[in-house]
């Protein structure tokens, strides 16, 4: 099996991306999650691994992480968050790597952007260790963020950091937008 990585504008690439994405949260299994019912912004680009087998045909994208870029508050000062969203490798390709591989592209993409101060995913408990493994901590403070009904706070999921320029553990971030 050969990879070919690509990081594509986050709605051009979104037929690409789609058949993974359902695969792994079918609409009826994403309803019945705690999160299901969340509007969430979409991603501004896409990190997605496209595998060949050896006679390079193409099996199509087997793992996606989407990338965010937000201009929210910390503690009421203004900061530029780099948000991760959608990681999702296909079943039969999991735990070779591959997720490793696109965060860390997704991550390096944020880092030259020079602009960007910390990265920032949601997630559940099932995943904490996960990302634990690769470098993130649990923002342990107050995450705020617009929904339909209005402007409060989001705790259906986990809040985990990525620290870039800033190693924010506490207080508050106002997403000033919707979460991811
Ligand atoms: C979570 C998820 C994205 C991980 O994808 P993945 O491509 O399997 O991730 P990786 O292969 O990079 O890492 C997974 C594990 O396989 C291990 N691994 C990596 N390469 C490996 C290899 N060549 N052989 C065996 N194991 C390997 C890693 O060490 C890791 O184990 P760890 O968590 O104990 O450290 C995937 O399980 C998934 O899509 N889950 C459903 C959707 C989901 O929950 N997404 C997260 C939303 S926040």
């Amino acid at each position: 099996m050969s990879i070919e990585i690509e990081i594509l504008n986050g709605d051009a690439s979104w037929p690409l991306a789609e058949p993974l994405i359902t695969a792994v949260w079918p609409p009826e299994v994403k309803a019945a999650l705690p999160w299901g019912g969340i509007t969430v912004a979409y991603p501004d680009f896409r990190v997605l691994l496209e595998a060949q087998d050896e006679d390079y045909e193409s099996q199509g994208v087997v793992c996606h992480v989407g990338i965010l870029r937000r201009r929210a508050t910390l503690n009421g000062r203004p900061v530029h968050i780099g948000g991760i969203s959608g990681v999702a490798t296909r079943e039969d390709h999991r735990r070779r790597g591959l997720a490793t591989i696109a965060l860390n592209a997704a991550l390096r993409t944020l880092k030259d952007e020079g602009s960007i101060g910390f990265a920032l995913l949601f997630c559940e408990p099932h995943n904490f260790d996960f990302y634990r493994a690769r470098g993130w901590f649990p923002f342990e403070g107050e995450i705020l963020a617009e929904q339909p009904a209005g402007h409060g706070r989001f705790d259906v999921l986990a809040p985990f950091v990525f620290d870039i320029v800033q190693k924010p553990r506490k207080g508050v971030i106002d997403l000033r937008g919707l979460p991811w």
